[in-house]
């Protein structure tokens, strides 16, 4: 068990198999995202330029599929941690299907962006709340519009090739370094670790000295950096290994 004393700053940077036990596709298990669609025609600038209404029909497929999903055990398990923790708890994800929020937990970095989000291809607008499925006809920014421009709306979505953003990084690396002063844990759940930078961030972590737990339904990319190993699925093992549920 992975025991939450007073001293414990715990990083989770958790991926798409946390939330597979809600229902919502992983990318690279057999039946993943991944498997039906080529990254290059619906997850890069370049897709979008080329046919963003084929882009727009998969997040949209996405929106649909998610926005009916429950956080599971798994995240409920998190959630306590950070109840627990506070400001000693940091949540990264990869997710973009807002269960973690739904959760409970509020210390969260949504490294690859936000399903629900739409913001402006063309403009600095913020980006805003939007569930709506987009699969007739690519949305047009109304501001752009107001000034005789046109703009296409997209998801607010780190593509491959995209650069994450850097008050993301900040913030981790602050966590990080307050973490080091005291017993820094940092604990993997759920990702094939095959994307960077989120699957380098345990040798961030375990540079600076810090404990590496890992839980996954089978051995990810990076599974050799990691002290403890739990194999199985993060509903059950989650609940378990925090002592919570
Ligand atoms: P992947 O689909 O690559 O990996 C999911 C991992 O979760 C695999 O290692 C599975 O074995 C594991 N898994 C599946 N079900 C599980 C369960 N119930 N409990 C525990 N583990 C389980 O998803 P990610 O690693 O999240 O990026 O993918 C990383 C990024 O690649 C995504 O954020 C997305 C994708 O392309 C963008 O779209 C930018």
């Amino acid at each position: 068990m992975l025991e939450l004393t007073d001293d414990t700053w715990l990083m989770v940077l958790t991926g798409a198999g946390v939330s597979a036990e809600s229902g919502v596709p992983t990318f690279r298990d057999a039946g993943g995202l991944w498997e039906g669609e080529r990254v290059e025609d619906v997850a890069t600038p370049e897709a979008f330029e080329r046919d963003p209404l084929r882009v727009w029909r998969f997040y949209s497929a996405r929106r649909e599929a998610a926005g009916g999903c429950a956080p599971n055990p798994g995240h409920l398990a998190l959630a306590e941690a950070e109840r627990r923790l506070g400001e000693r708890f940091l949540l990264v994800t990869q997710n973009v299907d807002r269960l973690h929020r739904a959760a409970g937990n509020e210390n969260v970095v949504e490294l690859h962006g936000q399903l629900f989000l739409t913001r402006c291809a063309g403009c600095p607008r913020p980006p805003f709340e939007d569930r709506a499925l987009y699969d007739e006809a690519v949305p047009e920014c109304d501001e752009c519009a107001a000034k005789g421009r046109r703009s296409y709306l997209r998801p607010h979505i780190v593509w491959f090739g995209e650069a994450l953003s850097e008050a993301h990084f900040q913030r981790i690396g602050a966590f990080l370094d307050g973490g080091a002063r005291q017993r820094l844990v940092f604990l993997q759940a759920g990702t094939s670790g095959a994307v960077y930078p989120a699957a380098g961030l345990v040798n961030e972590a375990a540079a600076l000295g810090a404990e590496t737990w890992l839980v996954n339904a089978e051995q990810p990319y990076n599974g050799s950096r990691f002290e403890h190993f739990h194999q199985g699925r993060s509903g059950e093992v989650l609940p378990r290994l925090l002592g919570v549920g």
